[in-house]
């Protein structure tokens, strides 16, 4: 028997409501706040990783999955959604249109991770990104809009953590501070750390090694080694947020696992206890276009995990409002009435009723408990007798009552039925 690929699910209807919700409120709130779908390819060129998301990060180092095609060129599913945006707004010159330009997208995203309760390796993500703009305003506006397609779902208990971690002007100056830290420490950190301290010092900092963790709890915070520019910026988003009545702590040992951030970075988690694991992640990314071969192009964006955004809805007992289901089953009571079933079913689907029928040959005993294990309101069964009067026989599943009525009125009685009193054949 075969299995799917171990970090990997499949998404049964059962869990599909779920799934609708999440999906339809991401599309609502990338609408309110005025941001166009895209949809990139499921594999990019390796390179455009690479550049982006950095070398020394996890995902390039651990998780990547990279093949050659048969024609020899290094592809790799993609492990997240911001720089195949990136690399789309430059190849069809976004740039030329009225900046920001907001682009949002929901989709899977691959990641050879170690599986665990909200860890996959095939995960999904609602991310949006708005690209052109410097305006501490618009990472307001990412935060706001991360809250709201959280907050809109009913999950509570959520918690919005904020950091800075500078740019290339004014951060060299801190990871040489945090370098100086660490130096007269190396022997309490574990071997990760260790060559993290020259190859990538700010991962120090949010290391889970309780070792580490101790260590870090008095490094050097970024926030303290800010240029006039960077902290600027900062305080006018923190004055926004507070305007915006969004709640936020400073965590000074976010720093985000991926290379391309500048300036404000967040994640949004659950307070609830057992889940430390962030709901999603984000941040200002203002030298990446210009990394990818275009012009110097601020931009910020967010990724809400949809795996995690469902567990955390059923960890809190929100339960998505279900689609109606089936209305009508149809059964059939012998011979020649197969033709009339089909004919039946047809009339009621295009008459915007949900049918099924009933296929091959079974009991009506067999037929009535697979209407009633498919949820339908109503069972019509047709037999030789029906056929021959040109009724039906309508059958209540509710009420378990049943009459024969004329074939011609069925839609009406059962528009009626689903739209108002229960018919009274
Ligand atoms: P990220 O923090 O790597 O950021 O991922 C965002 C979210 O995706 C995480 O907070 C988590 O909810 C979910 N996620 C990540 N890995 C897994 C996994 N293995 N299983 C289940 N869920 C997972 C990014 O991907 C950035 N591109 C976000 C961004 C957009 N920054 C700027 N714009």
């Amino acid at each position: 028997m075969y299995q799917a690929p171990r970090g990997t699910q499949d998404i049964l209807p059962d869990e599909q409501p779920y799934w609708n919700y999440v999906k339809s409120n991401a599309r609502q709130v990338a609408h309110l706040y005025g941001y166009g779908a895209i949809e990139t390819p499921i594999f990019e060129d390796t390179q455009l990783f690479l550049r982006s998301v950095g070398e020394t990060s996890d995902i390039v180092q651990k998780e990547m999955y990279t093949f050659l095609d048969k024609g020899e060129n290094s592809l790799t599913l993609r492990p997240e959604g911001t720089a195949p945006i990136g690399r789309a707004y430059l190849e069809h010159g976004l740039s030329n249109q009225p900046q920001p330009v907001k682009l949002y997208t929901i989709g899977p995203f691959f990641r050879y991770d170690r599986p665990q309760a909200g860890r996959y390796r095939e995960l999904h993500q609602f991310s949006y990104e708005a690209i052109g703009e410097i305006d501490p305003a618009l990472d307001a506006e990412i935060i706001a809009m991360s809250w709201d397609y959280l907050t809109r779902l009913g999950l509570r208990e959520l918690s919005i953590q904020l950091n800075s971690i500078g740019c290339p002007i004014c951060r060299p100056h801190y990871v040489e501070a945090l370098r100086e830290y660490y130096r007269g420490k190396v022997a309490e950190l574990c071997l990760d750390c260790q060559t993290r301290l020259e190859r990538n010092p700010l991962r120090l900092l949010d290391c889970k090694n309780r070792a580490c963790n101790a260590v870090a709890e008095s490094a050097p915070r970024s926030i303290d080694y800010l240029g006039e520019e960077c902290s600027g910026h900062f305080q006018r988003l923190e004055e926004l947020l507070h305007s915006l009545a969004i709640p936020y702590q400073i965590n000074n040992r976010l720093v985000r696992g991926l290379d391309y951030y500048t300036k404000t970075v967040f994640e949004v988690y659950s307070t609830e206890t057992g889940s430390q694991s962030s709901l999603g992640g984000g941040g200002r990314y203002d030298g990446l276009i210009e990394q990818l071969g275009g012009r110097p192009t601020p931009a910020v964006g967010f990724a809400a995990g949809l795996e995690r955004t469902i567990l955390n809805l059923k960890k809190q007992g929100i339960t998505p409002p279900s689609r109606p289901g089936v209305v009508a089953f149809v059964a059939s009571l012998g011979d020649g009435t197969e033709v009339a079933v089909s004919r039946l079913v047809a009339q009621l689907r295009a008459a915007d009723i949900a049918a099924l029928q009933s296929f091959g040959r079974r009991s009506l005993k067999s037929q009535l408990k697979h209407a009633h294990a498919s949820g339908a309101r109503f069972t019509l069964i047709l037999g030789p007798d029906e056929l021959a009067t040109g009724r039906v026989v309508l059958r209540d599943m509710e009420k378990s009552t049943q009459e024969a009525v004329d074939q011609s009125t069925v839609v009406e009685l059962l528009l009626k039925g689903v739209r108002g009193p229960t018919p009274n054949p």
